[in-house]
């Protein structure tokens, strides 16, 4: 058989772009033999780590987070080019390629360059020969379903600033695509079914674009995708439910304009990241989806139009590190449940709803175990007891604008006295006493405070 084929392209881009052959004889080998790539595997021990600060929610090209090393292939052989007669109108070239799976892509790379708009750090420039594997952005690698091919495996478009309309009839063309990361670009359009046919894709990092329209569904059926990243786009409406179930290991939906209620019905979810901050979520935070996502370390429901009160299983989100539910129009006190989040960092609740007594137990996990952040403030709590005045002193506890009367920058008392005029229930009311674990003895604690249902 064989293994270099001929492929004769008729090249009419080479009038758009007349100098990119000279420049892309020339492209640089930057990271060929191992790549730093933001992937959803945990990787290296120290993954998680680097993650539990609250930085998922920063501009995705600065929190590349969870990453792993991707070994990828060393050099492939340089395929010989012939150098083109570039004054015919239609120039004819003939190139080598080292694989038939590259010639098969060539022409997918091409139209997908002669739809770019905007390339302002010339990336596209390199996008040039037979050599695919030393575009910029385009890795090789062997398939899985031929370990002698030599296959395009990953893109890599991240912070490349590309504009394009669309990627229909790139990305679903790419049928060997394992890594597709394209985090701050200004593609467009949806995300069209074809990516269906992606057999080997595992991470999709759509994230920072102008990408809208509805949840693509089609990834519901992508069973190997454990890597979703759509942060920072104008995608909307609903999140399927099946999504939180599917075997995915990051799913990040910040920063859209997705607005239905959670359901309330989740099976088991093993998502490790997940991120509905900056969206138009409403309706409560459903009991269940805590529940479905225990072995979450960061959970971010910032910054949407959830109401109701807290679910007393927030307390089971054991693994959590940050948990962020601020601004939003969530009521009702702080469940004593909150106690058992014993690794927990960051705890935000401020710019709700909230009253009552800010819970001294969960003060005592300022104290005495991990936490370093209680923000509370601009709510309408109205009593803290030693442990938070201890908190509030450490500069860890913010209860500022609440209605708490002996505390400095508290709301005017007719601000207060308006708000509990209006009663605001909670359903399961003993469940906000009721604590689901017995990390330490909240008895001796605080005596009187911990009945069981
Ligand atoms: C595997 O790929 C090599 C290189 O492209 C090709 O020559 C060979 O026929 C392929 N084997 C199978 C079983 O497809
Ligand atoms: C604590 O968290 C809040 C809310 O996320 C944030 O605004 C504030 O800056 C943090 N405080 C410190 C001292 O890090």
């Amino acid at each position: 058989m064989i293994n270099k084929i001929s492929f004769v392209a008729i090249l009419s881009l080479l009038l758009i772009f007349p100098t990119s052959l000279i420049l892309g004889a020339e492209a640089s080998t930057t990271g060929r033999d191992t790549l730093e790539l933001p992937i959803g595997i945990g990787g290296g021990g120290g993954s998680s780590k680097d993650c539990g600060s609250g930085r998922l929610l920063e501009n995705p090209d600065k929190s590349e987070c969870p990453q792993a090393k991707i070994p990828l292939l060393g050099p492939v052989i340089q395929a010989p080019l012939l150098a083109p007669v570039v004054q015919a109108p239609i120039v004819q070239e003939i190139l080598d390629f080292v694989d038939q799976r590259l010639a098969l892509v060539y022409p997918v790379i091409q139209m997908f360059k002669s739809t770019i708009t905007l390339d302002p750090l010339g990336i596209t420039k390199s996008w040039v020969g037979a050599d695919i594997c030393k575009y910029k952005g385009f890795y090789c690698d062997n398939p899985p379903d031929n370990g002698s091919a030599i296959a395009l495996a990953s893109i890599d478009f991240n912070g490349f600033g590309l504009s394009a309309p669309s990627l229909d009839g790139f990305l679903d063309r790419l049928p060997d695509i394992a890594l597709f990361h394209a985090n701050s670009n200004n593609f467009a359009g949806t995300i069209s079914p074809a990516i269906a046919k992606l057999k080997y894709l595992y991470e999709l990092d759509l994230s920072n674009n102008k990408f809208s329209g509805p949840f693509p569904m089609v990834v519901l059926g992508m069973t190997d995708l454990i890597f979703l990243d759509m942060r920072f786009n104008s995608f909307s409406g609903a999140v399927p439910a099946q999504i939180f179930t599917q075997d995915l290991y990051a799913l990040f939906l910040n920063d859209n304009s997705f607005d239905q209620t959670l359901p309330d019905n989740l099976g088991n979810a093993h998502v490790l990241y997940l991120t509905l901050a900056n969206n138009k979520f409403t309706g409560p935070i459903p009991g269940s989806i805590t529940r479905a996502l225990s072995t979450l370390t960061e959970v971010l429901f910032l910054n949407n139009q959830f109401s109701g009160c807290l679910p007393y299983e927030i307390g089971l989100l054991d693994e959590t590190v940050v948990l962020d539910a601020g601004k939003n129009l969530l009521t009702g006190p702080l469940p004593l449940s909150l106690f058992c989040l014993e690794k927990v960092e960051q705890l935000n609740f401020a710019g709700n709803l909230f009253y009552g007594m800010v819970p001294e137990p969960i003060c005592w996990l300022g104290l005495y175990r991990n936490l370093v952040n209680l923000s509370l403030s601009d709510n309408y709590f109205q009593h803290a007891g030693p442990w938070c005045r201890a908190l509030i002193e450490k500069g860890i506890l913010n209860v500022q604008n609440n209605c708490i009367p002996d505390l400095p920058f508290q709301r005017p008392v007719a601000e207060c006295a308006h708000f509990f005029a209006l009663p605001r229930p909670c359903p399961r009311m003993w469940s906000y006493s009721y604590v689901p674990c017995n990390h330490a003895d909240l008895d001796s604690l605080v005596p009187g405070t911990a009945p069981t249902p």
